[in-house]
């Protein structure tokens, strides 16, 4: 329902960005409360935990990623700046000698290029959590890490990135080449997407999931991430 109180619904002069960011904010966080993510997060964190991790998100992507891409112009495509980031994930998975075996998904993406945009915004805005997670898991695991190439996806360019991400954005309702009305709708059914998917996705058998109580050591100094992380920033 889109009445005058729906804080969701896009007023004509407001960034696309920032009514995105508001309207996802609530699954968003419902995804950061997920099983998965609190152990990723906490300050226990295991090898196996960024194992589930990547396997999980690598069926996300796997999901998703083409056929959002390939509902948007070429033009388009390429002013946003978006590589693909399974390749990444894939690469980070093989790098820890974990071949990843796909789960079939039944997530059909959004259909039109405006719902298409506003799933590559959820896609991509995953990237910049990314980096906050990438920083938490090196000082956890240390060189177990590896290269984090998909969490770290545009390191020390990800504030570029997202600027020229979220500055196309803005700009393509302006034009009238979308409709921000359809494009929150997409974003919002992407993340839906994303949470049901990543809320199905159980521990794959590595060895310390036989123990369903395994923990880490503690990471020395670190609270829970969640406590640490900075909020996703209100305009
Ligand atoms: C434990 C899991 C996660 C944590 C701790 C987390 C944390 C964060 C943080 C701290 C930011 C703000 C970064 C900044 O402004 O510099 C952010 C942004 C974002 N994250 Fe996550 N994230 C998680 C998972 C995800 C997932 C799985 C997705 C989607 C696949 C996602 C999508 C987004 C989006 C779209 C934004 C951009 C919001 C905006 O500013 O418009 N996040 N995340």
């Amino acid at each position: 329902m889109q009445d005058s109180q729906d804080k969701t619904r896009p007023a004509t002069s407001e960034r696309l960005a920032v009514v995105l960011r508001r309207a996802t904010a609530e699954t968003h966080q419902a995804v950061e409360r997920l099983p998965l993510m609190t152990r990723l997060t906490s300050p226990t964190v295991t090898r196996n935990d960024y194992l589930d991790y990547l396997h999980a998100l690598a069926d996300v992507y796997a999901a998703l990623e083409d056929s959002l891409l390939d509902a948007l112009d070429e033009e388009i495509r390429n002013d946003l700046g978006v590589r693909r980031k399974l390749p990444a994930i894939l690469e980070d998975l093989a790098e820890q000698g974990q071949p990843h075996e796909p789960r079939s998904s039944a997530q059909p993406p959004p259909s039109g290029a405006a719902a298409a945009l506003g799933g590559l915004y959820v896609l991509e805005g995953a990237t910049l959590g990314g980096r906050v997670i990438a920083k938490h898991l090196r000082r956890c695991l240390g060189p177990t890490l590896g290269s984090a190439t998909f969490l770290d996806f545009h390191g020390e360019h990800s504030s570029a990135a997202w600027k020229r991400f979220a500055s196309i954005l803005d700009s393509l309702p302006a034009h009238g080449r979308m409709d921000p009305a359809e494009v929150v709708s997409g974003a919002r059914e992407s993340f839906a997407a994303v949470h049901r998917m990543l809320e199905g996705t159980g521990a794959r058998g590595a060895p310390d999931r036989a123990d369903p109580d395994h923990v880490g050591p503690r990471c020395p100094g670190r609270r829970h991430l969640a406590e640490t992380a900075p909020p996703i920033p209100e305009e």
